[in-house]
């Protein structure tokens, strides 16, 4: 990892001190009013969520890939992604482009570079033949940094939401909104790579299979695959845990997967990508040249979980939650890494 890399050094505990009876024991596991509640919300939430995939399944509409235009819905026709709104990363959420950009340049660093050796080695990004796609493009920071580093090469980036820049972008770039799990909008084998990276919260174990069946039938014989996920069980003391925990069953509970991390190699050769790269990074949250990036990011992810955190904690103000945030912060700073993990697979020729 670069030592030359500056990470700016931003102020993640902007909270009261001032702490409330009931934040005592909002990190402990146990049989009490909270933990109720929470398994009370995740299977009616999961009741819901199986009700609302009984309807869209029925009634999903043929896709289409829409350009954008001023004054259009920012938002896909349809989409059979989990139910996450309780989770956090919803992409409507304030301060989301800020997480992703922040995000997108921290893991640039910590795999030295946009793509692993093994991709930068095989394929000619300077080649004006060469097609890219970054499916679930968010704020779109991933493909405008290669675009502005590959002038020729050819990148598109489709998302179901349309937080990605619609005038200032590099040439070589086109944007459009699209769902993965309804098809896109492209003929089979069109790129010379496709990427989707940080999905996890987004996707149940049905829509990782079909997303990437998607991927596949767009990818050029020869042509590669990359994947980058995040880390869920993160290790630390009782208050990263039970946090984790909470995530988890909320995960499990809306049938998405807290280990995929560890299962992309296996998932991207299930869809027909022969393994060609596996790689994880951890990042130690005391002493990284990234902690401080990585701080920030939890930190603006804590304030998008923050619905998750009123319900799970049973929690009713914001100086709660901010108390709340600043313990988990403090956590995670003193007892925790973060750990992110890249596939790379090829499609047979
Ligand atoms: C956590 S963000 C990651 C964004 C980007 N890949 C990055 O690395 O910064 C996940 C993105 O996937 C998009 N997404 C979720 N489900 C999708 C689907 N079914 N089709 C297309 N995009 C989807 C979301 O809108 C969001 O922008």
């Amino acid at each position: 990892m670069g030592s030359k890399v500056s990470v700016n050094a931003r102020d993640s505990s902007n909270s009261t001190n001032k702490k409330r009876p009931i934040l005592a024991n909002a990190f402990k596991h146990g049989n009490n009013s909270f933990d109720k509640r929470f398994n009370d919300k995740i299977s009616a939430d999961k009741r819901s969520v199986e009700k609302l995939s009984g309807e869209k399944r029925s009634s999903a509409p043929i896709p289409r890939l829409n350009s954008i235009k001023d004054g259009e819905p920012r938002l896909s026709a349809s989409s059979s992604t989990a139910d996450t709104s309780l989770l956090c990363f919803s992409t409507f959420q304030k301060g989301q482009e800020d997480r992703m950009n922040a995000n997108h340049f921290a893991l640039k660093v910590l795999f030295d570079g946009n793509t692993t050796d093994a991709v930068k080695d095989n394929i000619d990004f300077h080649s004006s033949s060469v097609q890219v796609l970054d499916i679930g493009c968010g704020s779109g920071s991933w493909i405008m940094d290669m675009a502005t580093e590959y002038p020729s090469a050819q990148f598109t980036g489709i998302d179901q939401v349309a937080l990605f820049p619609h005038d200032i972008r590099p040439a070589n770039v086109s944007f459009r909104i699209g769902d993965v799990l309804l098809g896109l909008d492209c003929e089979d084998n069109t790129f010379d790579f496709v990427q989707m990276r940080l999905f996890s919260l987004a996707f149940t174990r049905t829509n990782w299979v079909e997303s990437l069946k998607e991927a596949y039938r767009v990818t050029k014989p020869g042509g590669y695959i990359q994947l980058i996920e995040a880390q869920i069980r993160d290790p630390g003391d009782e208050v990263v845990r039970t946090f984790v925990e909470k995530v988890c069953s909320l995960m499990e509970n809306n049938d998405q997967d807290p280990e995929v991390c560890e299962k992309l190699s296996a998932m991207t050769s299930e869809a027909g990508y022969k393994p060609i790269e596996d790689v994880r990074k951890v990042i130690n949250l005391q002493t990284d040249v990234l902690k401080t990036e990585l701080m920030y990011i939890i930190d603006i992810s804590i304030e998008s979980c923050k619905r998750l955190m009123f319900e799970i904690y049973d929690i009713e103000s914001e100086e709660e939650f901010q108390e709340l945030k600043r313990i988990y912060v403090e956590s995670r700073m003193n007892s925790s890494e973060s750990a992110f993990y890249c596939c790379v697979g090829q499609k047979p020729l």
